[in-house]
């Protein structure tokens, strides 16, 4: 049974990994704190400091690279700051250090998590992504890169915080095409059978909504109303949105209305 190393196990993505290898494979989690799941090896580590990488890599033959620090993510709204700078410290620090392990220890495959779009967006968080891709790519550790449109949980974060505001201001004409993390895990999981595969297909959610369809959807099923503002939607803009979507790619099947319905908010 293949020993596979999920970095970010803790995280919404890595969950899903996670409870998709544990039936056929040995699941190592590299995590600052370990949870408590007996099917799980545990090793507590820091990928921003490089703490516990060599314990996690030994011995393994895949990894699964589901870690990041978007601190936009995190609060589940954007601040001026976002539009500046993005930490390196995980997902390009810690990326170099995890592939300098892998290389060192043997490790068959490498498969990375990135964002659809990545290579032309330009707001910091994905140029970090994209900085991160460039690493794994050139790395002497065979590799995938596996990317994924927006997640439903990220788009019911950053909806629930704006919803905070008397009045939420929205681009409702920007594009989006959001999936379900457990849709891409099953995907990401399918493809490691296949082995290193370098550039996967793009895997994005069933529908191609703009932001306006998915705050419709949202108000009704979470019984939030505001008052909107309608932001207009330079032509920049909405191009660089409809680069973060991928109508041609793989999809999920779980739409944005049935995933709020089966989820409620964090
Ligand atoms: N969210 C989206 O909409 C989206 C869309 C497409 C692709 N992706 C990509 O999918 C992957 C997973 O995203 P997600 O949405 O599942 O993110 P998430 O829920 O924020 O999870 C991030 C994970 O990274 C871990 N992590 C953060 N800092 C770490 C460190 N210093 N050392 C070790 N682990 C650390 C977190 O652990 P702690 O619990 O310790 O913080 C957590 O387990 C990322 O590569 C992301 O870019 C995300």
């Amino acid at each position: 049974m293949d020993t596979v190393l999920v970095t970010g196990g803790t995280g919404h993505l890595g969950r899903d990994v996670v409870a998709r290898l544990k039936p056929s494979h040995h699941v190592r989690v590299l995590a600052r704190s370990p949870g408590s799941d007996p099917d799980v090896e545990w090793i507590r580590g820091d990928l921003a400091t490089g703490e516990g990488i060599t314990a996690a890599v030994s011995g393994a033959q895949v990894i699964v690279h589901a870690a990041t620090l978007s601190p936009a993510a995190r609060r589940g709204f954007l601040l001026p700051v976002d539009f500046w700078r993005s930490p390196p410290d995980v997902d390009v620090d810690g990326t170099r250090r995890l592939l300098d392990a892998a290389a060192r220890a043997g490790v068959a495959h490498f498969a990375h998590v990135s964002i659809v779009g990545v290579d032309r967006a330009r707001i910091p968080y994905m140029r970090v992504k994209h900085t991160a891709e460039g690493l794994v790519s050139a790395g002497r550790v065979p590799w995938s890169i596996l990317r994924a449109t927006q997640f439903h949980w990220l788009t019911d974060r950053m909806l629930g915080k704006a919803a905070r505001l008397p009045v939420m201001a929205l681009p409702t004409d920007l594009r989006t095409q959001p999936v379900d993390s457990r849709d891409f895990a099953a995907y990401l999981v399918g493809r490691l059978a296949e082995g290193p595969g370098g550039h996967c297909a793009d895997f994005g959610g069933p529908e191609v909504l703009t932001l306006g369809e998915l705050l419709a959807t949202w108000q009704r099923i979470r019984g939030r109303r505001r008052r909107l503002l309608r932001v207009p939607v330079p032509s920049a803009v909405g191009r660089a949105a409809r680069d973060l979507t991928c109508p041609q790619g793989n999809r999920g099947t779980v739409t944005w209305a049935e995933w709020l319905r089966t989820h409620p908010p964090e």
